[in-house]
């Protein structure tokens, strides 16, 4: 399997790793199949995205994929925060193997879950925001990323 230097470089050096104590949303996900869980943490104020910190329990393309993530998302409004899709994850860190696809969709999926803390908290709908799932396992359209 080969990963791109960018992959390597955000494995290797993950940046935004921590929590943020007073976040404005936070949004945990999972995937039953192998396992890993990550939790992403971001600081929202006037619509703009100010910063974003995240944990990740697992596997080398979702640490190198939560820290681009989160690297894409900070000074972003929510609605560019809502673009930030997994293959937007991915082109930025120059592709993954197919088999590491997944990853990068509980990155989106985490990414999702923060905004829709956020939202529930504020009593605000993000237009074109679905309700993000605890296990991304769930989704049957990813399949045939395994
Ligand atoms: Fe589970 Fe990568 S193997 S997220």
């Amino acid at each position: 399997m080969m990963y791109s230097e960018k992959v390597m470089d955000h494995f290797m050096n993950p940046r935004n790793v921590g929590e943020i104590e007073d976040a404005s949303g936070v949004g945990t996900v999972g995937n039953a199949k192998c396992g890993d869980i990550m939790k992403i943490f971001l600081k929202i104020e006037d619509g703009i995205v100010l910063d974003a910190k995240f944990k990740t329990f697992g596997c080398g393309a979702a640490v190198a994929t939560s820290s681009m993530a989160t690297e894409l998302i900070k000074g972003k409004t929510i609605q560019q925060a809502l673009e930030i899709t997994n293959k937007a994850v991915m082109e930025a860190l120059d592709g993954l193997p197919p088999i590491k696809v997944h990853c990068s969709c509980l990155a989106e999926e985490a990414l999702h879950a923060a905004l829709w803390d956020y939202a529930e908290k504020n009593g605000i709908v993000i237009e074109g925001l679905e309700k993000p799932v605890n296990d991304i396992s769930e989704h049957e359209n990813l399949d045939e990323d395994y």
